[in-house]
């Protein structure tokens, strides 16, 4: 049989996340529990996203937002996200300055594709959310890692940055707070990197998706910080508004005037796909205009689980785990070795033997292999049954 072949590109993409599910998922079919802690989605664990969102997103429906918006985004909705992050995170930008997504996803592949070249470098966190390298991979890029670290009870920076930047640097990418170690990076760290993307007359790319889900430490955004560097910022509502499934994010250009072109570019590129999801824009610019008080009580619920992860990991030997911060993942350390071999061995022998999934610290790209990520999102009676499989089964292969 004559075989169909794929684009050489495609075999670089490799999405470790959704890998483990498809596992899971081969394990649900046979008839087996897994209990998932691999998907950074609050929605399949009870979490909806609050009644008036709900409401806004019928009203839109029925008022009839169901048409084609802008390619950039409905102006109300891109008026209102200005001012949110105007309000909260200091950042003087307009609406003219936002375009409005599917999802932070899409803003990434939009950017990648808008600036990257063959050979070009980009800078990014290790580890990293993994969806920047492989886009950088895609378009002829190549991904280059400054280490995060653990120190004293905290995640901070652990490279001097300006020596990783060349003349072919093209992005750093900022991730903060951070996905997957709930790190919250302090203003100087947020400068450091920017000003090393300023030597290199690189661009920031900043991913903020977090940033109303910080527990601990002061979080700046880094337009706000950046001073001359040019900044492209990511956001969007699917983790604070537990809205994933509405595919609404946003990118918003530093206004310095030197990203024009870029803006420009990425206003083509986005019109291609004629537009993001309307009614969830409406959704989204009504609830915007009406502040998200809903956020805070969130936060805290998600505190409230982290919290008692802490506890459960503390009492399991041959784990250690440095605080998150932020978010909803925790990014536990092996200290012992195993007859499973590395990190990924490990996951997929967890998987199959206790039914937990969880996603190895190699699936972001981690510099050592002796990690692996959880989502601290069931409800307390699920995550202590984990906690217990993921200890029963360290026991009996540690060696
Ligand atoms: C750091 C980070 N950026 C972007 C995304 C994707 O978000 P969205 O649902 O807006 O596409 C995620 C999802 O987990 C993430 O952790």
């Amino acid at each position: 049989m004559r075989r169909v072949r794929p684009a050489r590109r495609t075999s670089l993409v490799e999405y470790a996340v959704r890998e483990v599910d498809a596992l899971a998922q081969e394990l649900e079919r046979e008839g087996r529990k897994v209990i998932r802690l691999n998907i950074g989605d609050p929605v399949p664990y009870g979490f909806q996203p609050p009644g008036e969102l709900r409401a806004a997103l019928a009203e839109a429906v029925e008022e009839g937002y169901n048409f084609y918006s802008p390619s950039e985004g409905l102006w109300q909705l891109r008026e209102a996200i200005a001012e949110r992050e105007r309000r909260v995170n200091s950042v003087q930008i307009g609406a003219e300055d936002v375009i409005v997504t599917q999802g932070v996803s899409e803003a990434i592949n939009l950017v990648m594709t808008a600036l990257i070249e063959e050979g070009d470098e980009v800078l990014l966190p290790s580890p990293c959310y993994p969806v920047y390298a492989l886009y950088a991979r895609l378009y002829g890029g190549i991904p280059k890692f400054y280490r995060l670290a653990e120190c004293q009870g905290a995640w901070r920076l652990a490279d001097e940055v300006e020596k990783l930047v060349t003349e072919r640097t093209k992005l750093v990418v900022v991730i903060n707070p951070h996905n997957p170690t709930g790190a919250v990076l302090e203003e100087g760290e947020v400068r450091r990197l920017a000003e090393a993307a300023l030597s290199a007359n690189a661009v920031v790319v900043s991913d903020e998706i977090y940033d109303a889900l910080v527990f601990e430490g002061q979080f700046r955004s880094t337009a706000s910080v950046a001073r001359d560097a040019p900044v492209i910022g990511l956001n969007g509502f699917s983790k604070r508004w537990l809205a994933t499934g509405w595919r609404l994010g946003y990118m918003y250009f530093s206004p310095s005037g030197e990203l024009a072109e870029v803006k420009d570019a990425i206003t083509r590129l986005a019109r291609t796909r004629l537009c993001p999801p309307t009614p969830p824009q409406r959704a989204a610019a009504l609830v915007l205009r009406q502040g998200e008080g809903f956020v805070g009580k969130l936060r805290e619920e998600m505190r409230k689980r982290r919290d008692y992860f802490l506890k459960l990991v503390e009492q399991v030997d041959c784990l250690s785990l440095t605080r998150p911060a932020a978010a909803f993942y925790a990014y536990p350390r092996l200290t012992v070795s195993g007859d499973w071999g590395d990190d990924r061995g490990f996951a997929k022998g967890l998987l199959l033997e206790e039914g937990v999934a969880v996603v190895h610290g190699g699936g972001f790209y981690d510099y050592r292999s002796d990690r692996f990520r959880v989502v601290f999102l069931p409800p307390p009676d699920v995550m202590a049954e984990a906690v217990e499989r993921i200890a029963r089964f360290i026991k009996r292969h540690a060696r």
